[in-house]
């Protein structure tokens, strides 16, 4: 008999699968897009689920088998399109593939990389690696292995096996010698599996503004897929947190394309050092859950460029090996058949020399494989339909000539390449997870975790930011007695995976936000046990009240002791779950459970009130930030497994707060420059207008001179800092003539040439100006600095006031002064001009400025161009 446990977890993959599922339609062959219908996004997930299981149940393995790709009797006549029955070649579809950038290497700056060996961490960008020659020589594997294929083996290679028929979320299955790929989440740990480390989100690796944890985070998480034989890796995701309340804002870095960038970069040199395939997601423009799947966000191209792009474009000098096209339009054309941002931005203008994989279920058409699409995921039409756009509808394609066997080839190839360029060819381990089956002994064959434990609390810590320390209220010294109040500062009720990819209302501390970014927790340390046992070190009296409803019983519990600690969250996800009314996007910007109130009830009567948030991204704290008993304000963020610890270093002062916001908190939710948009109907496509264009967070507060109440880049220390000395010193590095003529041509207000790889290119990337300052530790304490460079363009360039283009971290003890060091190059300087399309320095002075904050600077200068 099946067990409760067992048959909640069903209940939850069933009510997963129903919400992932886009239709029910049992069509064959490509369906008429007038077919398609809306998904189900108003699931309630309440089950409670877990995977740790340590009794071994009678299991089903499935292994990857294909949906049928092979067709040896086309009719064409047969053959529906979006456009209805194909009877002939529609039409011809030019295909060139775009070859892989030839510029020799030019060590130091640009050194022939293997992705398994990238540039040591800098303290900023100087190094741009080249990974031409690597995906050169796996290009050449890959034609070799497919020269003899066949056209269906071809398609098979870019056709996942289908939604739950293999043991990873995605599987391409083995053809020939090729042995086939294990494609699964998350961008925080390896999801549906046990024995695995749940890092921090990825917005609590950007709020530490560190390179060297944010690549250490990735190094860290990528062993574990490699060590669970998953050989691609659904993560980093890069969207921009244009919406405040977007739901998937936690699994990506922040709202501005710069911090993202960086944070996409470092993750990825990281996660393939470890030799899996890192995947750049979701592209582009997926900024809100509400009808995702139906919405276009229509963007101009400047915008497009400058702000949501710009990350994918550091993932491919990173030399990431996959992109995943996102659910929604972009300009009224679907993201996974859209030539534009597939072919024409991604492949010919970064030279992206990997594959592109469709979203779950995100492949709207055949012809998409003409857009730019090389792979569909999970590779049946609507997950679970066993109905499947590519397999034999692109062989049928392919065999009349639709589509180019070229195009195939190059698909197919991309995909193989990759695979050859993470040698992954070399003994790769075998897969270890059963994504559909928790039970499968498998799960627990190989423990992934290793130390990364202590890398959670530390990537933590650094991303926790200080927003308010009156009267020196922390770091707590010997405290007589603490009071923990608020259900976030203890265990969830029933166990860290107390709901199925944790889409329930947290009742527990909250160190992850819910979908299919997330991994089942081996384990989850919350802040009343570790600053309980910290606490015993001083004997210090510890008390707690977990009950958020109860006001007059917290506010009671908070008069005896000298410090009240309350802790409020925040919660939000992917739409295939719905908790407490939210569909994915957070309905406000207030903190759940009456946090609010929370604090104002204790604060009441308490006059050394901590409060310590654990949220997945802003929040309106008005009613209180300005309470005089609330001494300190301390911003969580998402902690993962080691949450509580981290909280403690940062309370007992063990770790000097050094995180900085990566997005904006403001005074009224109304400030923020896009709002989400809801409504339509079951069958509209929502037009969302990013009529903000440039002016997205912190860049719509400067130029519309609204105040926040913590700026992006805010954040505080136990120490303080001077800044002194600015000095800018042009660097002058050798490059070809070819590269000169384009430096020259640039510097004479020309724009970038179209181009395969044109922005990317090296004399656009190199470091043109290095910009050194003195930073002095002027306070009590050991502690890091962030210091931030802002550009400011003329005005004559159209941009935001300030805009983020450098930062670096340095860390001194009291009294010593460091000298720090930012490079700036062409692109950092330039604007994206749609008339020539290419990047141009604008005219005029190009400003800058040094300081702690977007809006605290310390020095100011111009560059020399
Ligand atoms: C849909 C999500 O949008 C994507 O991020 C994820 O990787 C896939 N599902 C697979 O679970």
């Amino acid at each position: 008999m099946m067990g409760p446990t067992l048959r909640t977890w069903l209940l939850a993959v069933v009510h997963v699968v129903a919400a992932q599922s886009l239709t029910n339609s049992t069509f064959s062959s490509a369906v008429p897009s007038s077919a398609w219908s809306p998904p189900n996004t108003s699931t309630t997930t309440t089950a409670s689920s877990s995977s740790s299981f340590l009794t071994s149940l009678p299991v089903t393995t499935t292994s990857a088998t294909p949906l049928p790709a092979t067709t040896t009797s086309t009719t064409l006549t047969s053959v529906a399109t979006e456009t209805g029955p194909l009877t002939w070649p529609i039409s011809e579809y030019p295909f060139t593939p775009f070859p892989t950038p030839t510029l020799a290497p030019i060590p130091p700056v640009y050194p022939e990389t293997d992705p398994l060996n990238p540039p040591p961490i800098g303290t900023d960008y100087n190094v741009v690696p080249d990974f031409a020659p690597a995906w050169a020589a796996a290009y050449g594997k890959a034609q070799s292995m497919i020269a003899n294929f066949t056209i269906e083996q071809k398609v098979n290679i870019t056709t996942g096996v289908g939604w739950m028929n293999g043991l990873c979320v995605g599987n391409i299955p083995t053809v020939a010698n090729f042995p086939g790929l294990c494609l699964q989440d998350s961008p925080l740990g390896v999801r549906f599996t046990d024995f695995v480390t749940a890092f921090p989100a990825g917005i609590t690796a950007a709020s530490t503004w560190n390179r060297a944890l944010i690549r250490a985070r990735g190094l860290a998480l990528g062993q574990e897929f490699y060590a669970k034989g998953v050989n691609v890796g659904l993560g980093p995701m890069m969207n921009m947190g244009r919406v405040a309340q977007g739901g998937r804002n936690w699994e990506g870095f922040g709202a501005d394309p710069f911090l993202t960038g960086e944070a996409a970069y470092e993750t990825i040199l990281g996660l393939q050092q470890s030799g899996i395939q890192a995947t750049a997601k979701h592209y582009i423009n997926n900024e809100q859950e509400w009808k995702r799947t139906q919405e276009s966000s229509n963007v101009d191209d400047r915008t497009e460029h400058e702000i949501y792009a710009h990350p994918f474009l550091r993932s491919v000098m990173a030399g990431v090996s996959a992109v995943m096209c996102s659910y929604n339009l972009v300009n009224d054309t679907y993201a996974c058949n859209n030539y534009k941002i597939l072919s024409d931005i991604l492949k010919r203008e970064y030279g992206f020399q990997g594959y592109v994989m469709s979203d779950w279920g995100a492949t709207m058409n055949t012809l998409s494989a003409v857009a730019g699409l090389d792979m569909t995921m999970a590779g049946d039409i609507t997950l679970g339909s066993g109905t499947t756009y590519f397999g034999a509808n692109l062989t049928a394609y392919v065999m009349n000539n639709t589509v180019s066997e070229a195009r195939l080839d190059d698909m197919a190839t991309r995909i193989i390449a990759a695979w050859y360029y993470m040698h992954q060819d070399q003994g790769y381990p075998n897969v270890t997870v059963d994504s559909f089956h928790p039970y499968n002994p498998l799960n627990q064959e190989v423990n992934a975790q290793s130390n990364h434990d202590q890398l959670v609390r530390q990537v933590a810590a650094a991303g926790t930011v200080l927003l308010k320390n009156e009267g020196n209220a922390l770091p707590l010294t010997k405290p007589k007695s603490i009071v923990l109040v608020g259900s976030d500062a203890a265990p969830p009720v029933s166990g860290p995976n107390e709901y199925a990819d944790q889409g329930g209302d947290p009742t527990g501390i909250l160190a992850m936000g819910w979908g299919s970014g997330t991994t089942n927790f081996t384990y989850l340390i919350s802040p009343y046990e570790a600053i309980q046992a910290r606490a015993r070190e001083d004997q210090t009296t510890v008390s707690w009240d977990f009950d958020n409803w109860n006001l007059d019983q917290a506010g009671n519990d908070a008069i005896p002791a000298e410090v009240a600690i309350v802790f409020i969250n925040s919660d939000s996800g992917e739409a295939y779950i719905t908790v407490d009314g939210n569909v994915g996007d957070r309905k406000n910007l207030t903190a759940w459970h009456e946090g609010d109130q929370l604090v104002l009830a204790v604060a009441a009567q308490n006059n050394n009130t901590i409060v310590v948030v654990n949220s997945v991204g802003p929040l309106i704290i008005e009613p209180w930030v300005d309470h005089p008993n609330v001494t300190a304000i301390v911003w969580a963020s998402l902690g993962g497994n080691e949450a509580g610890n981290a909280i403690v270093d940062i309370l007992y002062g063990a770790w000097n707060p050094s995180g900085r916001l990566p997005y904006t908190i403001a005074k009224n939710a109304s400030d923020y420059p896009a709002q989400l948009v809801l409504g339509g109907t079951a069958t509209d496509i929502l037009s969302i207008d990013y009529t903000e264009g440039l002016y997205i967070d912190y860049r719509w507060f400067d130029a519309q001179n609204i105040t926040p109440r913590y700026e992006f880049g805010y954040g505080l220390s136990y120490t303080t800092f001077e800044y002194s000395q600015l000095v800018i010193t042009p660097i002058d590095a050798s490059v070809d003539s070819a590269q000169e003529d384009l430096i020259q041509n640039w510097e004479n207000g020309g724009a970038s040439p179209i181009a395969e790889g044109s922005s990317t290119a090296l004399w656009l990337h190199m470091p043109l100006f290095q910009v050194t300052f003195n930073v002095e530790n002027t306070g009590p304490v050991y502690g890091g600095e962030i210091p931030q460079l802002y550009v400011h363009h003329p005005p004559s360039a159209g941009e935001p006031p300030s805009i983020l283009k450098g930062f670096t971290n340095i860390e001194l003890v009291p009294g010593q002064t460091g000298q720090a060091s930012i490079t700036i190059s062409r692109y950092d300087l330039s604007v994206w001009d749609v008339v020539r399309q290419g990047w141009a320095k604008p005219n005029g002075t190009i400003g800058f400025s040094i300081g702690a904050s977007s809006r605290d600077f310390r020095l100011n200068g111009t560059f020399p161009v």
